[in-house]
């Protein structure tokens, strides 16, 4: 979203983030504070012009007859009113300083004023102000022109002064308006101040944190470049130090993992070659065991025909070798669909039992009905099912039995075959999966190999419990999938 390394990143999104959202809080408080003292600044400016209409001693009338210039000229009058007002005045402006105040009358317009200029005396209030005389009750007004304080905006609060319910002038407070503005700029800088203060020590802080962060990481390449850890050096990151340990151990581990991947390649290379090879070979194979019926059918000897016979069963097994070894070493995709594992057991009971029969084996199928339809290739469970036998079957000289059990347990289901056979020997348990390792004089070694192979492609596991003399229990655990998992297809 935005250019730059991390740290600009940072700092232009917390700028954006915090920033802005203050800035605005700093304007909308500015205002919201001027509001306040605009309001308590009225509130004064009536105190003021209460004080001022309070203290008038007597009417303009009464002062001016007193002082007989009730016929004298107009500045003789203002002269004599100012006398007797502008202490007043004065005195009142020192309670409030910041205030303009004055007493006016409408036929000698302003009579005493503060702060006292000589020149202002006789001046006309500006019409805004005159209008009290219209409505003749208090009035805030603003004055923009005319008689101003150094020639800036006021905002006066007029109040009417009375005699035997006759009008007879008017007191006046007012304000610079250009305060309230000094005072809003004064609040938003001593606002905006204090976010910046606010801004650099977050800015501080995160760049403080990134440095501590780029360092320790430095120092973790450079100790996974050295590779020599030293963990005290990362305390300011100790999240580092299990990384660092694992790194340095797979940095060491590099050239096993390397020599094993080149061993893997080689084998992965001679298995396609000798799946190759095994596919190639079943063809002449085909040509041979063709020849061989032919003869057998043919009138020759009696012993050719036995040789032919033993030759066809040789064939046979080198045949069913080659068909175990290419389904174990071909990548397949395997379907699989919805079925039960219990109806996969029942229908390929009778063939089982016929192999037992033959062997003096008594077999028992023993099934968990509970288990639902799970998602399986119903033609490799069964060859699963039938190496698995068969070995028992194999493992066992006489009085014979052989058990099959199904389990449901949790999300899984459990598949056991057990025997009470020959058992296998602890030394060569760890073997009997490899591909190949047979303790049988006719055994390809293929079986369990192939057994491996398709529980995993189930995503199961298989295990291996045996006795000597006592017998032997493989275990195999399933997972069941729920109905919509899936597509019915697994590649391995
Ligand atoms: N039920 C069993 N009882 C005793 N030994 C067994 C059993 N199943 C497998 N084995 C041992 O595991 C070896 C490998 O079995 P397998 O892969 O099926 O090959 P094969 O049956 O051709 O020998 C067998 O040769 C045998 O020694
Ligand atoms: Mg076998």
């Amino acid at each position: 979203m935005f250019p730059g390394s991390i740290h600009k990143r940072t700092y232009i999104i917390i700028t954006i983030v915090v920033s802005i959202p203050l800035f605005l809080w700093a304007y909308a408080n500015a205002t919201k504070a001027q509001t306040i003292l605009q309001q308590k600044t009225e509130l004064e400016l009536i105190a003021a012009v209460t004080t001022l209409e309070q203290r008038l001693p007597q009417t303009f009338e009464q002062i001016l007859t007193e002082e007989s210039v009730v016929n004298g000229t107009a500045e003789q009058q203002r002269a004599v009113l100012n006398k007797h007002l502008q202490p007043i005045v004065d005195e009142v402006s020192r309670q409030y300083p910041h205030f303009g105040l004055g007493y006016y009358s409408p036929s000698l317009s302003i009579v005493a004023v503060s702060p006292f200029k000589p020149e202002t005396l006789g001046l006309k209030a500006h019409n805004n102000s005159l209008r009290i005389y219209e409505t003749k009750q208090k009035e805030i007004v603003c004055v923009d022109s005319g008689i101003t304080r150094d020639g800036n905006p006021l905002i006066a609060v007029n109040y009417p002064l009375y005699s035997n319910g006759n009008m007879i002038g008017h007191v006046w407070a007012n304000y610079k308006t250009q305060d309230f503005h000094d005072q809003f700029y004064i609040l938003l800088s001593r606002n905006l101040g204090l976010i910046c203060l606010l801004w650099i020590s977050v800015l501080l802080t995160i760049g403080w944190a990134f440095r501590k962060i780029e360092n320790s990481l430095t120092e973790f390449a450079n100790q996974v470049k050295s590779g020599s850890p030293n963990p005290s050096k990362l305390h300011e990151f100790p999240q580092l130090i299990p990384v660092l340990d694992t790194v340095i151990q797979l940095t060491s581990d590099k050239d096993k993992v390397m020599e094993e991947m080149a061993k893997l390649d080689r084998m992965n290379l001679v298995s396609q070659m000798a799946a190759g090879v095994a596919h190639e070979i079943r063809n002449p194979l085909t040509v041979i065991k063709g020849f061989l019926q032919y003869f057998q059918m043919k009138e020759v000897a009696a012993t050719t025909k036995e040789q032919c016979g033993i030759v066809l069963e040789e064939l046979g097994r080198v045949e069913a070798i080659i068909t175990d070894f290419l389904s174990l070493a071909k990548n397949r995709v395997t379907e699989q669909k919805h079925c039960n594992i219990n109806s996969i057991l029942e229908g390929v009971y009778p063939l089982l039992t016929a192999e037992a029969l033959k062997n003096g084996v008594e077999l028992t199928l023993n099934l968990d009905k509970r288990i639902p339809e799970t998602l399986l290739n119903d033609k490799e469970i069964i060859q699963l099912i039938l190496n698995l036998t068969r070995n028992s079957m194999e493992a066992i000289k006489e009085h014979g039995l052989v058990i099959i059990q199904t389990r449901l347990v949790d999300k899984k289901y459990i598949v056991t075959i057990s025997d009470n056979g020959c058992g296998i020997p602890p030394e060569i348990c760890k073997n009997i999966f490899d591909p190949f390792y047979t303790t049988k004089e006719n055994g390809t070694g293929l079986g369990l190999a192939i057994c491996t192979s398709i529980v995993n492609r189930h995503n199961g596991t298989i295990e291996v419990v045996s006795a000597l003399q006592s017998g032997t229990t493989f275990t195999i655990t399933l997972p069941i999938y729920s109905p919509d998992a899936g597509k019915g297809q697994m590649v391995m």
